[in-house]
């Protein structure tokens, strides 16, 4: 039996209950792998709201060190109550999330879209949904590259610049043609602003055209990203891999989970494809504030996440376990008559029997 270290950030708002599910079906998954399987060894990290308000502390290089020792990461959610004067604005945001994003060299922030069978999409007639969005991870305007002056005076200018880096482009992009290589339909669509934002778009159209003859089995296209948030509406089936920058893949993932069911199902992994330093999983959702504490949040995005965590590792069996109960919960839902509202623990009890088979 191998061991999986795994660091727990639960966080704050509706993060610990979501992640107490994604915990639970993680169990019974390697249970299935049976006696010469693997271990869970969860190690549970305090950080968030709570501990800041505490001790002032967010990160310290002391538990980012320790953090490093694991084999991967399971995050819940960060994020206070808005307007909360305790936490000024991206004190947990930047210092907690991004900042092991950064060093740990998740430079592919994966989330995939799909519409189960069953879930109801907003959109009358979305057709196959199934597509991928290769997030950029470490560069973009989420870098911190910005500055203010004159604050608060009728002068003040701000800056947020964005960092493109043909170093750090190369890289994602060739992970983007890797996977679109790998999937049936073989197509990846650059999605950027290369009409206006022209200096990094052209470090993008590029890198893309350089990449692009490693794999001449992969059909290329390219949408400007308010375009690509028109056809993400009306024709989401025409998408397969889409590879973009870190805050336009930001936003269009929010997008890509409400027209596949909701936010409560979207799950992402923060994936250091060198290996260099563990990859993190979490949902897309944040600590939804409005509903934390009431045990009705949706774990499945949580759960899901689990089964990427799984996929990384080399666990292919029990992260198809785990995807697959999902299906079939979503399934059995919709046939049993959906507007049922079922408990965080329910949703997670439902799907680790699943599992357990
Ligand atoms: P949010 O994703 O937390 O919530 C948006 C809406 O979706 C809310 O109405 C919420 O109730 C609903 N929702 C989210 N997850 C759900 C779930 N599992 N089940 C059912 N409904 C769900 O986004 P927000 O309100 O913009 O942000 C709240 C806080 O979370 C902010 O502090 C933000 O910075 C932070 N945030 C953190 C992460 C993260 O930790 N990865 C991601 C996004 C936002
Ligand atoms: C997400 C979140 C984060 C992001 C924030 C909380 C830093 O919105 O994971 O999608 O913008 O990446
Ligand atoms: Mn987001």
């Amino acid at each position: 039996e191998t061991s999986l270290k795994l660091a727990v950030i639960a966080g704050d708002g509706i993060g610990p209950e979501v992640t107490d599910e994604a915990l639970k079906v993680l169990e019974v998954a390697v249970d299935r792998l049976g006696p010469d399987g693997v271990k869970v060894e969860p190690t549970r990290y305090d950080l968030g709201a709570e501990r800041y308000f505490a001790t002032g502390e967010v990160l310290p290089d002391s538990v980012l060190a320790e953090i490093r020792e694991h084999d991967a990461i399971l995050l819940g959610a960060v994020g206070g109550k808005p307007g909360d004067p305790r936490l000024p604005a991206g004190i947990l945001e930047r210092g907690l999330l991004l900042k092991l994003r950064f060093e740990l060299d998740h430079y592919v922030n994966l989330r995939p879209s799909r519409i189960f069978p069953g879930v109801v999409s907003p959109l009358r007639d979305p057709g196959e949904v199934d597509f991928v969005v290769v997030r950029e991870g470490t560069e973009g305007p989420y870098t911190g590259n910005g500055g203010s002056i004159r604050v608060g005076t009728p002068h003040e200018v701000a800056t947020e610049v964005s960092l493109n880096t043909a170093y750090g482009v190369e890289r994602v992009v060739r992970d983007a043609f890797a996977r679109a290589s790998r999937r049936p339909r073989k197509k990846l669509t650059l999605v950027h602003k290369t009409n206006v934002l022209v200096h990094a778009g052209a470090v993008w159209s590029r890198l893309v055209a350089e990449v692009a003859p490693e794999f001449p089995d992969v059909t290329v296209d390219y949408l400007h990203v308010d375009a690509a948030t028109i056809f993400l509406t009306t024709d989401p089936a025409r998408f397969d891999v889409i590879v973009t920058d870190n805050l336009f893949g930001d936003i269009l993932t929010d997008l890509a989970a409400a027209i596949t069911g909701g936010i409560g199902l979207a799950a992402s992994g923060n994936i250091n494809p060198d290996r260099t330093a563990p990859s993190m999983f979490e949902p897309v959702h944040g600590s939804a504030p409005d509903i934390a504490g009431q045990g009705i949040a949706d774990p499945t995005a949580a759960i899901l996440s689990v089964s990427l965590l799984l996929d990384h590792l080399g666990h292919a069996e029990a992260a198809s376990a785990v995807e697959a109960a999902v299906l079939a919960d979503r399934a059995d839902l919709a046939a049993s008559g959906a507007g049922v509202q079922r408990s965080t623990s329910a949703v997670g009890d439902a799907i680790a029997a699943r599992v357990a088979g």
